[in-house]
């Protein structure tokens, strides 16, 4: 039998240059996507996915994202005073999403290093890892799609998008042939190697890896095994390398538009297309930007 994957893994500790200086003292997992924050996205992703337990990997300045999964009574009895039950609802149904664990990881050593924190709280059992600045809008969560490719081969499993060769040193990128999964599917692939942030010249294909994982817990041996890569960091492509020496791994080219939500301009267009997507906003949004002059 194949063991369910129950856990997922929230790294959180890295230190959000690219979005300096809003992340100077404020993590980037906070910055809100028209109003709720990305890691809410990746942590709803992973509930519609069928995960239990969330374990947040945090560093320095991460105090704001355990106040945000956690009660508010202040703020609750202020909203209920004031009869303002729709705010009320919604504050509330954030600390009973899910339960949260939290793990720190006192230094960004990379990656790899961040989810081997994690190690005694998911212990021997499959897990998940989540990258909450992958913002993927789709039909059927990420998680879940990858969560399928897993329970049918029972390895690790990785979610693949191609990306335009400039793009390709920002990634992990994969040497891949595609297989046939039940048939029908042409979006898996078995994975034979990956290097992490080459340079396009260096670079096995155009296939890189998106910040969801299925991983089996033989990843953490493997954490260990490895030496510093790309950056001077433990990178988890490195482990993923390391691992497939006794294991397979595929891939899963998945369904659904990803947004690069911890780069600047992938943030705003997220934001814009994520406004335009919700009922309640997304009509006069769209009449504003239909109103701007942009010639
Ligand atoms: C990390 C991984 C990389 C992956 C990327 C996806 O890089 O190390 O392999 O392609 O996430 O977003 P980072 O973006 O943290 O530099």
């Amino acid at each position: 039998m194949i063991p369910k994957v129950r856990k997922a893994v929230f790294p959180a500790a890295g230190l959000g240059t690219r979005f300096l200086p809003a992340t100077k003292a404020q993590p980037k997992e906070m910055l809100p996507l028209v109003d709720k924050p990305l890691i809410q996205y990746g942590v709803e992703e992973a509930i519609h996915s069928g995960v239990q337990n969330i374990i947040i990997v945090t560093g320095r300045n991460k105090s704001s994202i355990e106040d945000h999964f956690d009660v508010s009574f202040e703020l609750e009895s202020l909203l209920e005073d004031k009869g303002k039950t729709d705010l009320l609802k919604l504050v509330r149904e954030i600390s009973e999403l899910i339960d949260v664990a939290y793990v720190r990881q006192k230094e960004a050593l990379g990656l790899g290093h961040a989810v081997l924190r994690a190690r005694d709280l998911v212990g021997t059992e499959p897990f998940a890892v989540v990258l909450s600045d992958d913002v993927i809008h789709s039909e059927k969560p990420c998680l879940a799609q990858l969560l399928d490719v897993y329970q049918y081969f029972g390895a690790s499993v990785v979610a693949l998008l191609e990306v335009p060769e400039q793009a390709i040193p920002a990634y992990g990128i994969v040497d891949a042939e595609p297989i046939a999964h039940n048939g029908v599917n042409d979006r898996v692939y078995r994975i034979r190697n990956m290097v992490e942030k080459p340079k396009p010249e260096a670079a096995p294909s155009r296939l890189a890896i998106i910040g969801r994982y299925v991983l089996t817990p033989e990843i953490f041996g493997s954490i260990e095994a490895i030496d510093p890569g790309a950056g001077g960091e433990i990178q988890l492509t490195d482990a993923l390398k390391h691992l497939l020496r006794s294991r397979p791994i595929y891939g899963l080219r998945f369904e659904g538009k990803r947004y690069d939500a911890g780069d600047k301009l992938g943030f705003l267009q997220a934001t814009v297309e994520y406004a335009l997507r919700r009922e309640d906003m997304g009509g006069p949004f769209r009449e504003y930007l239909k109103s701007l002059d942009l010639g």
